[in-house]
């Protein structure tokens, strides 16, 4: 069985079959997924499917783009969202310097302030780390916060310095692509018991699914091209990566 550490089933290009992508996962190979949160809203509806789902868990946060509409009142929800029982992680949190928007700082304010709160309370975080690569590992580094960097895109050299610092780091599709050299090169310098896949659904749909809709059964393909790189088979990324996720988040295997 697979686990797909990061998908957005709550999005709305699910709304039509929401639910038989949701009840089919162990079907398709995937016995466990969290579905990561980008703001309050989502947060809520991705405790309602953890609540509908036995194999679904959630983050809940708020996402570095949607970091201008958080008010005061979603930060006094988020911690009272985070109490619930299959809440494993706060996220996705970060920094996105790709569009600048909204404002550095603004995304900066929102990605401390949730990192203290995920040391306060002893919760890994889920990150979003999009050309802010040094910012964020400075912005862990300075508030001890600990978890996995999703869908990885820094380099090995960022990946190694990571690891060191207690993290976990989760790849996605791009892997698969065919100028996925950066991603490859970061993949081999992740020792085996801190790495994670996820698919980002609806986004990044690995080869040979690219530019499509992206759904959990497809972390197979993530799982497929890891063991590749790593030089292991098949049947043992998929239950390093499975007993990995269940370590950071805290899921106890008993309960499965
Ligand atoms: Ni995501």
């Amino acid at each position: 069985m697979l686990f797909d550490s990061h998908a957005h089933i709550d999005d709305a290009k699910f709304d039509d079959d929401r639910a038989q992508v949701l009840s089919g996962l162990r079907r398709s190979g995937v016995g466990l997924m969290i579905n990561a949160a980008s703001d309050i809203r989502s947060s809520l509806e991705s405790m309602r499917l953890a609540e509908t789902y036995d194999n679904v868990y959630f983050a809940a946060g708020i996402h570095p783009q949607e970091a201008d509409k958080a008010s005061e009142r979603d930060f006094a929800e988020l911690e009272r969202i985070l109490e619930h029982p299959k809440c494993v992680a706060i996220g996705e949190i970060g920094l996105d310097y790709h569009y600048d928007e909204p404002a550095r700082e603004v995304q900066r304010a929102v990605f401390y302030r949730q990192l203290k709160l995920s040391a306060a309370k002893s919760m890994p975080v889920v990150i979003h780390d999009r050309d802010a690569h040094a910012e964020c590992l400075q912005a862990v580094k300075d508030t001890g916060a600990r978890g996995v960097f999703h869908c990885f895109s820094g380099s090995a050299q960022t990946a190694a310095e990571l690891v060191d610092l207690g993290f976990y780091i989760s790849f996605s599709g791009v892997i698969t692509f065919k100028n996925a050299k950066r991603a490859v090169e970061a993949a081999k310098a992740v020792p085996m018991d801190r790495i994670l896949i996820e698919t980002d659904s609806p986004y990044l749909a690995p080869e040979p699914f690219r530019g499509r809709r992206n759904e959990p059964k497809y972390v197979e393909y993530v799982a497929r091209k890891l063991a590749e790189v790593k030089g292991v088979s098949f049947e043992d990324i998929s239950s390093e990566t499975f007993s990995n996720a269940l370590r950071l988040f805290g899921i106890d295997s008993a309960s499965l």
